[in-house]
């Protein structure tokens, strides 16, 4: 079949080959084996490694999903910003259970989640904005994030205003902008192998609360 750009796309495919996965060289802990597999891809020239696809749903189970930047994880949850009144804050607010999905294609690896978001403080948040250059904070409160603007100049309009405004004041932190804390509920680490025969390793709490390790058919 033709694409139109003059490539076939369903001949395009891949064999994987650059490292495999068994249930007895991953950690017991699925977060500890987050961890070594995020630092790895952070050590291997990936743009981004912690952009991560957020899936989420509204209250009628409307999918919705993009690319949010993970700004820090451990056994608490995984952490990201966003605009609370955006499309994605709303959806969430209604329906926490949620997935995320990061694919470092140069690893020939995916790592999916599912589990629900948290609020976190409002303090904690403020920290965080805070903490950022000056210019994304003044960009944050200009951007009602997924409502339509009426043009590009509109928007960089209100951003000189208001940065002039602020010129010598600290920025005011807005409500409506803060972090969600995502905890998972299942993990699973898929590593490309040779002949479609891909390793899917996956974690997922039993009924004791421990967490339970299977390999799923690629
Ligand atoms: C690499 C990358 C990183 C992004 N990081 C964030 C982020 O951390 N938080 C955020 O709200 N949007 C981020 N975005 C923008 C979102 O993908 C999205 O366009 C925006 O949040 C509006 O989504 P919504 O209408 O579903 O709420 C990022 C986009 C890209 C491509």
């Amino acid at each position: 079949m033709s694409t139109g750009t003059g490539k076939d796309l369903s001949s395009m495919r891949k064999n994987y080959y650059l490292s495999h996965l068994a249930e007895d060289n991953v950690s017991k802990d699925p977060f500890e084996q987050f961890r070594l597999w995020f630092e790895y891809a952070q050590n291997s020239n990936i743009i981004e490694p912690n952009s991560m696809i957020l899936a989420t749903a509204d209250k009628k189970g409307i999918p919705n999903a993009r690319v949010v930047l993970l700004k820090s994880f451990g056994p608490e949850g995984f952490l990201f910003y966003t605009n609370y009144e955006s499309t994605k804050g709303k959806e969430l607010l209604e329906n926490p259970h949620a997935a995320i999905v990061f694919y470092w294609p140069n690893l020939e690896r995916q790592l999916r989640m599912t589990g629900s978001v948290q609020k976190i403080s409002k303090e904690e948040s403020e920290r965080y904005f805070q903490s950022r250059p000056r210019d994304s904070q003044i960009g944050t409160i200009v951007s009602e994030q997924s409502r339509p603007v009426e043009n590009r100049q509109a928007l960089e309009e209100s951003f000189y205003q208001l940065k002039e405004e602020l010129e010598g004041k600290e920025v005011p932190y807005p409500e409506n902008w803060g972090g969600f804390r995502f905890i998972p509920d299942s993990f699973e680490f898929w590593q490309g192998r040779p002949n479609r025969l891909h390793d899917r390793i996956q974690y997922k709490i039993d009924s004791g609360n421990e967490w339970k390790i299977l390999r799923l058919a690629p």
